[in-house]
């Protein structure tokens, strides 16, 4: 089944928004697998955010993200990662349609409320960075 790393921003923790977007998810019917409340190190932001390094806002990006607690989640079900992008709506909060995550909630490019890993090889490679096999429990959803 595939899996997605989602993760509310410092922002959307700030904001509390936590419990309006896991309700999202599992209302939609995808699977909660993992999460956790957390601080970001400097090390697994600047990894994180490895792709950005040469952006003129990647300094930007990593303050951000080590600025506060953030939610890092794993979830679970059929196209999840490309259905959570669309769920999130567009990085730019004056792009993302109403109903979307951003669409409802965010107003700035850089606090725009939440991530979500963009394909297949993103979800692999930020699951191993920010789970590495831990903290996420296998389990039946039944109904
Ligand atoms: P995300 O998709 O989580 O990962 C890259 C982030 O870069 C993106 O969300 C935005 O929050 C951020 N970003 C993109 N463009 C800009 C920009 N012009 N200025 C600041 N942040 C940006």
């Amino acid at each position: 089944m595939e899996k997605t790393f989602l993760m509310v921003k410092p922002d959307g923790v700030q904001r509390g928004l936590i419990g309006e977007i896991v309700s999202r998810f599992e209302k939609k019917g995808f699977q909660l697998v993992g999460a956790k409340l957390m601080m970001v190190s400097q090390e697994l932001a600047e990894k994180h955010y490895a792709e950005h390094k040469e952006k003129p806002f990647f300094g930007e990006l990593v303050d951000f993200i080590t600025s506060g607690p953030v939610f890092a989640m794993v979830w679970q079900g059929p196209n999840v990662i490309a259905t959570a992008r669309q769920m999130m709506g567009k990085t730019n909060p004056v792009d993302a349609l109403p109903g979307t995550i951003r669409g409802d909630f965010g107003v700035s490019v850089g606090m725009n409320i939440i991530h979500g890993s963009d394909s297949p090889e993103s979800a692999e490679r930020e699951l191993a960075l920010w789970f590495n096999d831990k903290g996420t429990v296998d389990y039946e959803k039944t109904i």
